[in-house]
């Protein structure tokens, strides 16, 4: 079975349990548009020489990876700023058993093209994964995303969504290891992550990383494509829903982390989901 992904109407409420179930739920039109006068900012040569993302941290408002200055800088903050405030306003009319328990995490706008780009294979977001942050550990809790694709040519943004957790968990759980004991300490000590990396955490990098750099895999996992319209948005655990992004240009992204007792059935979680099959606790 793949994730679906399914229309859904931005006064619709109820959203928890379809993300739960793993699929994504699609807004044919979005709750946020790019103004006339943030056009200007809709181009790859707004990003620094080496990043793919403008990152921007809402409770800091603090950017990262760009190169505008000045004015175009503000600009910038302005869009990514409101992108936050109307996804956070969006989720939680959305999904309102979450809504006190959800944190607000990154923004992101991805202003290059996908398609063609270079990357190492760990990187390479066109080959179907979950999500996991290697820096910046989770501790079991979710990581739900919200996307809009802001194309002002009216270019689709293509992604592939792949099987359901259960069956990958399954089929993946034999070759992930449970960290040695120490191992999180050396990490943290070596500043390679900001908070001790959990063996949930471990587990999912491996997943995300297994997945990745299984060429028969990536050809044979049951997957469907699904191409986002511009002017669109969506929302999906990604933590959960195998995904990968084909082709497309011009997206923000703004990520929440919610712990896994909000949930209306914490067993689908990715976490209870590997514990049961790793038969120990993992956070
Ligand atoms: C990803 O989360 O893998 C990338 C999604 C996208 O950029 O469309
Ligand atoms: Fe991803």
């Amino acid at each position: 079975m793949t994730s679906t992904v399914r229309p859904f109407g931005l006064a619709d409420a109820g959203a928890e349990a379809v993300l739960e179930a793993g699929d994504v739920l699609w807004l044919r039109e979005s709750f946020f548009a790019a103004e006339v006068a943030e056009r200007r900012l809709l181009t790859p040569s707004i990003l620094d020489g080496g990043s793919k993302n403008v990152s921007f941290d809402p409770s800091t408002g603090r950017m990262g990876g760009t190169a505008a200055a000045g004015e175009a800088a503000e600009l910038l903050r302005g869009m990514l700023a409101r992108y936050s405030r109307e996804t956070e306003a969006f989720v939680r009319r959305a999904c309102p058993t979450y809504a006190d328990r959800l944190r607000l995490g990154r923004t992101s706008f991805r202003p290059a093209e996908i398609a063609g780009r270079e990357s190492s294979w760990r990187k390479d977001d066109t080959r179907l994964h979950v999500d996991s942050f290697p820096a910046t550990p989770v501790q079991g809790r979710r990581i739900l995303r919200v996307f809009a694709n802001v194309n002002p040519q009216g270019k689709p943004r293509a992604w592939r969504v792949g099987e359901d957790f259960e069956g990958l968990a399954a089929r993946f759980a034999p070759a992930l290891r449970t960290p040695l004991p120490g191992a999180s300490a050396v990490l943290h000590a070596l500043r390679l992550t900001k908070t001790r990396r959990s063996p949930y955490d471990a587990l999912m990098l491996q997943l995300h990383d297994r997945m990745k750099e299984d060429a028969a895999y990536q050809a044979s996992a049951p997957q469907m494509p699904f191409d986002f319209p511009a002017e669109s948005a969506w929302m999906a655990f990604t933590d959960q829903v195998s995904h990968a992004a084909m082709s497309g240009q011009y997206q923000l992204e703004q990520t929440f982390l919610l712990p896994v007792d909000a949930m209306l059935d914490e067993q689908r979680s990715p976490l209870r989901i590997l514990e049961r099959l790793k038969q120990r606790r993992l956070v």
